[in-house]
């Protein structure tokens, strides 16, 4: 448990230091609704070191826990793993108040930082594997390019066997707790989950490669600090057996059904649907997007198999929810799926093909081109939304099975 304000001793030489973001809810456009922490270390060294800082609003917090374990000015280095703002934000305001002898980060950190704060202060590059002497500790680097920025890097402690992993097997969660064993296990599997297909899906295939090279360098680990949410010492495990198994994106039988309707029948025709999914073997969700986030769908679809999606037609054009949701998927390039289109129309009917055309886009293997019902659907149509759901359902077997 935190004090008001105080650092969290995590290991010997190590304090969490960090700023707990009860508030925030949006989250660049993820929602965030446990809120989330912005974690930053402290290393008791000869050579004092903070690594990371906070969010710009967070900066007397994270000053105000440095200030209780030492003289804020006798912070010797300062090491940035990743110069997005949520960690670099007030590093030039930290920068001129304590006045280290040094800041570091990844050769790509030193432009990232260079081109958000300009010439405030001065950034020195270290090396993949290279090494930072401490004065009777050591710190040693990992890049981690493209997970999630070009700059990322990780930071290890060999004597206290600590990776400080920045973004990586974080999750946004607010808590008091500071350890993953302080946390409801659902939750720290769902922030966790949620975290890694908002944030890492696009780049599965470094977080695979990420995995192997770990694997190689075998590094002892007490402790996973990353730079959201709590620190993992007792169920790593959980992070990475997650890790391997989102990062190959193999289907499973979850079978993704996202919709709006404007007046209830692409709504019929979904409740049909799921019924034919379920009938041929599939585990249907049903995300409704009045009331649902493009974030929540994102996350169910890690695991899924099968993307459908309904949508009416309003102005010649699928529903503007619908967009949203489809410019963010897009970015995040969700694989191996099986799909289709289904929804109602008045009188022109032009949104289902517009949604075949970006799963497709996508890359979802579409198993028709879907269904569309003239204003609203009588059982004839809604046995052919059955029988969409069915066929869903059987590709995505043989696809589970293969
Ligand atoms: Fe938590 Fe990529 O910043």
């Amino acid at each position: 448990m935190l004090t008001s304000f105080g650092a969290v001793q995590i290991s010997d030489h190590v304090h969490w230091v960090g700023a707990v973001d009860w508030e925030i809810r949006d989250f660049h456009g993820y929602a965030t609704q446990r809120g989330t922490t912005y974690n930053a270390y402290l290393i008791t060294a000869d050579r004092i070191t903070l690594v990371d800082t906070v969010k710009a609003p967070f900066r007397d917090e994270l000053l105000a826990r440095v200030a209780s374990v030492v003289d804020p000015s006798d912070v010797d280095i300062i090491v940035s793993n990743h110069a997005e703002m949520d960690h670099s934000g007030c590093l030039p305001d930290v920068v001129d108040m304590i006045k280290p002898e040094r800041v570091y980060a990844s050769k790509m950190g030193t432009k990232a930082l260079q081109s958000h704060f300009h010439d405030r202060f001065e950034v020195e590059a270290v090396e993949d594997g290279g090494t930072l002497d401490l004065g009777d500790l050591e710190l040693r680097f990992l890049e981690t390019r493209m997970l999630h920025w070009p700059d990322s890097m990780f930071s290890y402690l060999p004597s206290d066997e600590v990776l400080f992993s920045q973004d990586a097997f974080g999750m946004h969660l607010a808590s008091t707790e500071r350890f993953d064993d302080g946390v409801d296990e659902g939750v720290l599997y769902d922030e966790a989950a949620k975290y890694y297909a908002n944030i890492l899906m696009p780049y599965s295939p470094m977080v695979r490669k990420l995995l192997t090279r770990v694997n190689e360098l075998a590094l002892p680990l007490k402790l996973v600090a990353p730079d959201h949410g709590p620190i993992w010492r007792s169920r790593f495990d959980m992070a990475i057996e997650g890790y391997d198994r989102w990062s190959q994106q193999q289907p499973t039988l979850k079978a993704v059904v996202v919709y709006d309707t404007m007046w209830g029948s692409t709504a019929k025709m979904a409740r049909a649907i799921a019924d034919g999914l379920a009938a041929g073997g599939a585990r249907p969700r049903l995300i409704p997007l009045q009331g649902s986030h493009r974030s929540d769908v994102a996350a169910e679809l890690l695991e899924a198999g099968a993307l459908m999606v309904g949508t009416p037609t309003i102005n010649n054009n699928m529903f503007p929810s619908l967009g949203d949701v489809f410019l963010y998927l897009e970015g995040l390039r969700p694989r191996n799926l099986v799909g289709a289109a289904f929804g109602s129309y008045g009188w022109s009917g032009e949104g289902v093909p517009q949604v075949n055309d970006i799963l497709r886009k996508m890359k979802v293997d579409l198993v028709s081109e879907g269904v569309r019902v003239q204003f609203v659907p009588d059982e004839g149509d809604l046995d052919e939304c059955r029988k969409l759901g069915k066929t869903v359902a059987g590709r995505l077997v043989e696809m589970v099975e293969a």
